[in-house]
């Protein structure tokens, strides 16, 4: 009898034990912040990580981990599929980019949002950012900034020259072979020529530039064998074949061509509105001399821009939906997307900031940027979009590299696109 208590007792403390351990534990867990964690560009991570130790000071109970990518923002959209395909992604949010929410949300892999953001505070943002973010029915995006392409040019060269801003592609070229002719910069003009994602964007306004499009939105019909998209592409090589851009660019992302500029060697650049804070960066050769616009068009039509931006999506498996959402509503809420913008001279998605007191303060040019904004390009938002951008670059890579001509690459480009879409039934 005296054994068995003696057991029972023993058994008992045993138990408490465990149970105070695992209740301990429970304690101990729910101390502990939870991470959310997104993969993002490397320059970009490093942009953000103000905003994230912002959040995270105020809500100690979540952890933001930004994973640096590589800075070609297709790269990182592999990166993404490839995690989101093995099926336990370990990531929380998709730091997404204009272009990639029909892809994604087709294949079930992000949350709708649609219950969590109100109508009206949808409608602070600009229409075609949030566009980028639906999918049938459910919004899997909310936008953080806009993007839109530009042309940077050298104030103090061409005064240097005595010529005007140029207007049309000619005007380029001109303004470009004199300036190299008549000054020490040796090159005219740099943009982006690497086969990705960015190759793609400074196309699109090339080809709308000479009242072309790529594809039509509504009918999805494919307009790059057409007159506009020879002209266009024989436009990139015919500027590297001059000698007015470095035979390098068609090495180049954002960040080289950007460098190029800063560094003083080179009149024009084609960018996204960020180049502007930093080509203006005190220590810079061109600091203070440097303007930008809407970019050059052919003769008799319009300066086109092409629209970029980036967002966030939530992952749908998550096993932390909620603190992912407050990191959403965090970045996209009107003070902390202002600080940021303003801070790295990005364009907001949200329309009021456009026209805020304290924003033309500091880029009086942004009351201009609305309507740029408003009738920007954006790429086909299509599922196939991914497909479609590949076979883009790959021909356009060929015909500014000399594999091809302008024309056989267009009229390859635009069969294997048709297929594509044909087969999208
Ligand atoms: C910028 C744009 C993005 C675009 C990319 C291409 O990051 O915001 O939309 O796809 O450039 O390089």
């Amino acid at each position: 009898m005296n054994l068995s208590w003696k057991k029972l007792s023993l058994f008992l403390l045993a138990l408490a034990i465990a149970v105070g351990a695992l209740v301990w534990e429970a304690y101990v867990q729910a101390q502990q912040p939870v991470t959310i964690s997104f993969l993002l560009r490397a320059v970009e991570a490093d942009q953000m990580q103000g905003l994230a130790q912002q959040f995270m000071d105020e809500n100690p109970d979540i952890r933001i981990e930004m994973v640096r990518g590589p800075n070609a923002a297709d790269a990182v959209e592999n990166l993404y599929t490839t995690s989101f395909l093995l099926g336990d992604s370990p990531y929380d949010i998709l730091f997404s980019d204009v272009v990639w929410i029909p892809k994604f949300a087709a294949a079930g892999w992000l949350v709708d949002l649609s219950d969590r953001v109100s109508d009206s505070d949808l409608a602070d943002f600009l229409e075609a950012d949030v566009a980028a973010g639906l999918y049938q029915d459910g919004l899997y995006r909310m936008p953080f900034r806009s993007d839109m392409g530009m042309l940077y040019y050298r104030t103090d060269l061409l005064e240097q020259v005595g010529l005007e801003p140029p207007e049309t592609f000619d005007d380029l070229i001109t303004a470009s072979q004199t300036i190299q002719a008549q000054t020490d910069v040796d090159w005219g003009f740099t943009w982006q020529g690497l086969q990705y994602e960015g190759l793609v964007t400074n196309f699109v306004e090339i080809i709308a530039g000479y009242g072309g499009f790529w594809i039509d939105p509504d009918s999805l019909a494919v307009g790059l064998d057409q007159p506009a998209g020879i002209q266009a592409v024989e436009f990139m090589k015919g500027v590297i074949d001059q000698r007015i851009s470095p035979p390098g660019v068609t090495n180049y992302i954002e960040e080289d061509s950007l460098r190029q500029f800063q560094n003083g060697n080179v009149a024009f650049l084609r960018n996204w509105p960020y180049a502007w804070a930093e080509a203006n960066r005190e220590g810079t050769a061109v600091a203070g001399n440097i303007a930008l616009k809407p970019m050059v068009h052919a003769e008799g039509q319009q300066p086109a821009a092409c629209l970029g931006g980036w967002g966030f999506g939530i992952s749908a498996t998550t096993p932390h939906p909620e603190e992912a959402w407050r990191v959403v509503e965090f970045f996209t809420s009107p003070g902390p997307m202002k600080d940021f913008i303003t801070e790295f001279a990005y364009v907001p998605s949200r329309r009021a900031l456009f026209t805020d007191p304290d924003v033309l303060a500091t880029f009086p040019h942004y009351e201009q940027l609305l309507e740029v904004a408003d009738t920007a390009i954006p790429r086909p938002p299509v599922g196939q979009y991914a497909q479609l951008s590949d076979i883009l670059q790959r021909y356009l890579s060929a015909a500014i590299t000399n594999q091809m001509t302008p024309e056989a690459a267009m009229q390859a480009a635009a069969g294997e696109s048709r297929r594509v879409l044909g087969a999208e039934g």
